[in-house]
Formats: structure tokens, sequence, C-alpha cells
């Protein structure tokens, strides 16, 4: 099923080590534990002296836009929650805990939350939540963001609701940043920038006797494309003073996707949390993921930015719900 091959390329890999993902999951304030239910990214430092650069993902029709690099491969647990908990979702860039940065400062733009039935289908992902955060304070005033304003000013929490009286059965969460220091062109464009997209599903099942079904929703990838709304967006318009600029090029920023699907909690709070239990560091995916099944890899000997070549991965996305294994372990 995850059968692969090597390409050599003669790409330039992009080598921002910013990359956030889920280092935890709390429901109603209680931690659920280290990586519980979260489909975690195969990208925190890649193997050997260079490393894979195969993430953020800036492909916007790649099947990593779904759930991340390897993110059909199923986390071994679940997460039990039931309609109105709250859940905050626990971003982390180095290390699990509050003197972590996050994600870098430059990296400056919305969050998103989607929910879909797992697994997904054709026009599955329904947003539950946005938040562009875009404040136009006077230019030459930095604009506030999300990632950079919000998520990581408080410690990585990211909030959300399940769904009033949301039907029993299995969910993906899949919770969003994007970054937008190189998003002043779209991938397609120029590979070499574009916005980046920090997409992680969390497993839950939501349990309970609700009657309410998600509606219809949109597909990753199929969602956002490269000139629809909030894809190219020069943050530094708005963020930053240029020497050749007196006045700001932009003052909206419309987020991505549909719009917040009625039936959701669109307002969340933050929700007091419990100690993190268990660990606070990750051990490298490299050790727990064999080198060639990588997606949509490039990777680098350090010394010389070479790229040594780049391996390509099939996703295996299944059509019908799997019960998760034990044996889908990475930590
Ligand atoms: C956070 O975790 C990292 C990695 O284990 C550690 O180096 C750092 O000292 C920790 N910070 C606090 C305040 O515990």
């Amino acid at each position: 099923m995850h059968a692969s091959s090597l390409l050599v390329t003669s790409l330039l890999s992009a080598s921002a080590n910013a990359h956030v993902f889920i280092w935890g999951v709390f429901v109603n304030g209680v931690d659920q534990g280290l990586f519980k239910g979260v489909r975690t990214p195969a990208y925190n430092n890649g193997p050997g002296a260079g490393g894979y650069a195969n993430s953020p993902v800036k492909d916007l029709d790649s099947i990593d836009l779904r759930c991340n690099v390897l993110g059909d491969i199923q986390a071994p647990d679940t997460i039990k929650v039931k309609p109105g908990d709250h859940l905050t979702l626990d971003w982390h860039h180095d290390w699990r805990n509050d003197t972590d940065d996050v994600i870098a400062s430059s990296h400056h733009g919305p969050s998103l939350i989607y929910l879909t039935p797992d697994p997904p289908t054709e026009n599955s992902f329904v947003k539950i939540w946005e938040e562009g955060l875009y404040e136009s304070l006077p230019f030459p005033k930095p604009g506030k963001w999300s990632t950079t304003s919000n998520i990581a000013k408080n410690f990585g929490h990211m909030n959300m609701r399940i769904p009033v009286d949301l039907k029993a059965g299995f969910y993906l969460i899949r919770a969003e940043m994007i970054a937008f220091h190189e998003g002043e062109v779209s991938y397609k464009m120029n590979p070499r920038r574009g916005a980046q997209f920090y997409p992680n599903c969390v497993q839950i099942e939501v349990v309970g006797d609700g009657t309410v079904e998600l509606p219809k929703g949109v597909s990753f990838p199929g969602a956002y494309s490269y000139d629809g709304p909030g894809v190219v967006y020069d943050v530094y318009c708005s963020t930053e003073t240029k020497k050749t600029r007196t006045t700001p090029c932009t003052t909206t920023y419309p987020i991505p996707g549909p719009t917040v699907w009625s039936g959701a909690w669109a307002e969340t709070t933050a929700v007091p949390l419990s100690p993190v239990t268990g660990g606070t560091t990750a051990t490298p995916w490299s050790t727990w993921i064999v080198n060639s099944v990588v997606t949509s890899a490039s990777y680098t000997d350090k010394k010389s930015i070479t790229v040594v070549g780049s391996s390509t991965y099939k996703a295996g996305w299944s059509s019908t719900y799997q019960t998760p294994s034990p044996a889908t372990k990475r930590w």
C-alpha cells in the first residue's frame, strides 16, 4: 500500500523549519495526552544531517493538503467527545510547553478548523471556525493575525467546540494555519515561494444521541485555488513598514474556503486547562517512518545544500472507516 519510488530532482529545497503541528488536545480543559488522536505530520526534523523539506504544504492539488504529509495514516487512538464539548488544540513547534515559540514570528496568517466524517468523502469538510484576525492598525503599525497574534501568543492554544446535537460517529478535525511570509506569489508561479499551509487532523468519536448531520462541505484537495480568495496575499503590505511605501497596499483579508457552517460555534472561548500529561518532546518522525514513504519530499545534504533526491508516497485513504490499530503507533 505504501509503495514508493525514489526520484532525483534538481529542485532546490525550501529550508524554513517552522513546522507547527498539534501536540495534544484538551477536552473541556483536560489534556488527553501527548499526540493522542493526532495524525502527526511527518515533518518534525528530518533524517540524517540534511532533513526533509516536504512540508509545509504549498501545492494546493496535493493530497497532503487534506491532513498533511502522511495524513492518511491513522493515529492508534481516538478521542471521545460529546456535542458542546470545548476542545483546545495544542499547537507547538519544538516542544510542548509554554516556552515553545509555536510558530515563527514572521508566519502571519489565518487559522481555520473543519470537521468531516472519517473517512472524508467528496465535499465532506465543513468549516466550523475561522479567524483572520486582521486588524488594520494605523499604518505603518503592523496588522495583527490569528497565527502570530492569537495562537502563538496564547501558547499554541486553538479553541473549538463540538457542534450542538452532532450525530454520533467517527470524525476528523482538520485544523489549519496558513503562513503568508512568502505568500505574495503563488506556489504555482514560483515553487520556491507561495503561501504555506499547515493542516493537521485529529481523530474523534462523537458519542451521545445527537441527530444533526454535517451539511455538504468542500474537498481537500479542491477547496482552495491559486486564484481564489486569501491564497495569494502580500502580508507585508499590512504588517511591515517598507521604506518605499507610505500607505498600506492592502487593508482587508478574505479567509479562503467556504463560510463557517451555521450549526457550528463560530465564537469560541478559552477554557481553563489542566497541566499537560505525558512528555513534552517528540521523537523525530524519521524514527517511525522509513525514508521511502515520504510524500512530495526533497532532501538536502546540509553541508552543500545540494538536493540529494526526493521520494513519492502514494497516500492510501480508505473509503470506509477503519478501526485504528496499535500497530500504527508512531511515538
Ligand atoms: C520545555 O521543554 C524543553 C524540551 O524538553 C526544555 O528544554 C525546556 O526547558 C522546557 N521549558 C520549561 C519551562 O519547562
